[in-house]
């Protein structure tokens, strides 16, 4: 489906509604898309960013629709598959067409679809390419995921081609986003699972984007944004130091033990003002722990011992933090064990990343008792004190 941007601008991508999964462990409770651009200049055409190879065909059926019978350059802004995969079989039907990408994007493409050195024309940041009444300006937006990402600009319409750069896993026939509150949420469970680690990058990058006084935000995921602002606006506020008053509590329990102590705490950060987002790590997805990442003060992780460390899933919750980075302040570990084990020190090891004060651990012995039960309070009060000691509280 053809979905129009601007004059002689269209979005000839594919639509993915099926799709459930993405890097074999995003859930896609939305599909996605893969949005490719075509940008027809009076005297040269381009592509800008492909599709999943295997949405090839829905590519061609828009390219054919539009009876487009050559394109010149094939921009590419980044090197994931999902939107360099194509590049191969278009060089194929478009034998004069030119892959047009940075040094360092050309150098994983060589890699990563094993396209010869002919190909490409490297372009580098404020180069130009003129296709007639139409100027592509290309600037570099690095770490937005990869090292090589950049974003295209086109200067006549002011349109920033940014790809993952302000985009959501987001299946939908509008070509611009309508539906806010959805969009908003696709875009922060985006953000999170790929973006959040390079806040401070994504923070300059920002700032060249919003440098260039754009009309749309057409990124390469989702819909494009004909009010850059609301997009623009929300990454500040995800990447800003500002927390939230909220406790998110990762849990495993195998035998009700670490259970209780989380239901008390629970209650006990409830009564103290504090909002605790719960997710039991044995059935809660990324995309959601992720999400609730971004603006939360604090983080516990309550685990059994078991094989005498923290459960495996207490270790992926904590592996998960520590790759994601968010601008959490303070991580606490609890949970309850039989005989003993190196549970904290195993956690703690998988924390490193983490810029956190780390809290004083509380792990009882067996089913808590009534002295535990004072632990667990004493436990939540030392929360609610750093809570206010970072000005969330009040
Ligand atoms: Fe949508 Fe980094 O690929």
């Amino acid at each position: 489906m053809i979905r129009k941007i601007a004059d002689r601008v269209y979005n000839v991508g594919a639509i993915d509604w099926e799709r459930t999964l993405f890097d074999e462990i995003v859930s896609l409770p939305q599909g996605t898309s893969y949005n490719a651009y075509l940008v027809q200049g009076t005297e040269k055409t381009a592509l800008i960013d492909t599709v999943e190879p295997e949405k090839y065909e829905q590519l061609i059926t828009n390219l054919e629709e539009l009876k487009v019978e050559n394109i010149d350059y094939i921009i590419s802004n980044h090197a994931e598959q999902d939107h360099s995969g194509s590049i191969p079989m278009l060089l194929k039907r478009y034998p004069n067409a030119k892959v047009i990408t940075n040094a360092k994007c050309k150098g994983f493409e060589k890699d990563l679809l094993h396209l010869d050195d002919d190909v490409f024309i490297t372009i580098k940041e404020g180069d130009t390419l003129e296709l007639g009444d139409k100027t592509l300006r290309f600037i570099m937006t690095p770490w937005v995921h990869w090292p090589e990402t950049m974003t295209t600009f086109l200067e006549e319409d002011k349109i920033a081609f940014t790809c993952d750069f302000f985009g959501s896993h987001a299946a939908t026939t509008h070509p611009f986003a309508e539906q806010y509150d959805r969009i908003y949420h696709e875009a922060k469970r985006y953000y999170s699972e790929i973006m959040m680690p390079f806040r401070q990058i994504i923070g300059r990058n920002i700032k060249k984007i919003e440098a260039l006084k754009p009309k749309i935000i057409a990124p390469s995921h989702g819909p494009a944004y004909s009010e850059p602002k609301f997009i623009i606006d929300a990454y500040k506020d995800w990447i800003s130091e500002t927390t939230k008053n909220e406790v998110l509590l990762l849990y495993v329990s195998m035998h009700g033990s670490t259970k209780m102590m989380v239901d008390a705490l629970v209650d006990s950060l409830g009564k103290r003002g504090i909002d605790v987002k719960v997710r039991d790590l044995i059935t809660a997805n990324l995309g959601e722990i992720a999400m609730d990442m971004v603006d939360v003060t604090t983080i516990i992780i309550a685990t059994p011992t078991m094989l005498a460390g923290p459960h495996p899933s207490a270790v992926y919750g904590a592996y998960i933090a520590n790759a994601l980075k968010p601008k959490v302040k303070y991580v606490g570990i609890m949970g309850s064990y039989g005989w003993g084990g190196r549970t904290v020190d195993i956690l703690k090891s998988n924390l490193g990343a983490l810029k956190v004060e780390l809290l004083e651990p509380l792990l009882i012995k067996g089913m808590p008792k009534e002295e535990d039960y004072a632990k667990i309070d004493e436990f939540a009060g030392k929360i609610e004190e750093k809570h206010r000691g970072a000005g969330v509280l009040r």
